[in-house]
């Protein structure tokens, strides 16, 4: 049994309404999601501001994760003695986060999942080549066995992205059992990654137009992991 969900397809919301994968989901671009995004682009906003704001879409983007989990029914006695047809959570989850950015997005998940285990995978861009490296991973034992919330705010090229799935995959994660959570994702991140693992959900809050000549999201909004931490 799963749940419905209020996203929507990719394609749909896309600027250059080029096609885009059907795992690939984005946020309903309601009035106040569109307002919130505004202050992150905005190069003027002050880092609390920008910490402030991103942690608001990040939490609407956790609870669309949630929505995408399979649960089964589960009936319990309410206090006035009648039985309640409701439903639980079917598997455990882990989340992972893409470090530094990713890391933004831990809390979001612990304010819904109180005592969620969070793995970690370290992947930088070279910023000459915008290359992905591995420096690091540590992720729960029990990986395997679990659905995988993987974490990062911006989606470019999706090298980065592509790096840590194949890490997932390579510790047993199946790979329908991985929702990755983003902020903005480029049109070429979201197909390099969604084509490459199809059996993936990806939900972003926003896709944006393309990127730069140095592999930067446009509009974008900057470095985010910068803005957000120093
Ligand atoms: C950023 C971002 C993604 C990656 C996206 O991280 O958080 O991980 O770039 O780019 P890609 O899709 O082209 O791989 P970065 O390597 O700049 O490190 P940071 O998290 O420390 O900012
Ligand atoms: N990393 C970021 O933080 N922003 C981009 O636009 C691309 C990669």
């Amino acid at each position: 049994m799963s749940i419905t969900t209020t996203c929507i397809p990719a394609s749909k919301t896309n600027v250059n309404k080029v096609e885009l994968p059907s795992n690939a989901l984005v946020l309903p671009p309601t009035s106040q999601l569109q307002a919130l995004l505004t202050i992150i682009r905005d190069e003027k906003t002050q880092r609390g501001d920008f910490v402030f704001t991103s942690d608001r879409i990040i939490r609407l983007l956790v609870e669309e994760g949630l929505n995408h989990l399979p649960v089964v029914p589960r009936t319990v006695r309410t206090p006035v003695g009648i039985d309640y047809d409701g439903v639980a959570f079917q598997g455990r989850i882990c989340g992972v986060s893409i470090m530094r950015a990713g890391e933004a997005m831990e809390a979001g998940l612990r304010d819904c999942c109180r005592s969620v285990r969070i793995g970690k995978i370290l992947i930088q861009r070279d910023e000459e080549t915008c290359q992905p490296k591995l420096f690091y991973a540590k992720l729960p034992d029990d990986i395997s066995e679990r659905y995988c919330l993987l974490l990062d705010p911006m989606l470019a090229t999706g090298g980065s992205c592509i790096k840590a799935i194949e890490v997932l995959l390579s510790h047993g994660v199946q790979e329908d059992k991985i929702i990755f959570l983003n902020l903005i994702a480029s049109p070429e991140g979201i197909n390099n990654v969604c084509l490459k693992f199809p059996k993936l959900r990806m939900i972003t809050a926003w896709v944006d137009e393309g990127l730069d000549g140095h592999s930067y999201i446009i509009p974008g909004l900057g470095d985010f992991g910068d803005r957000y931490f120093l």
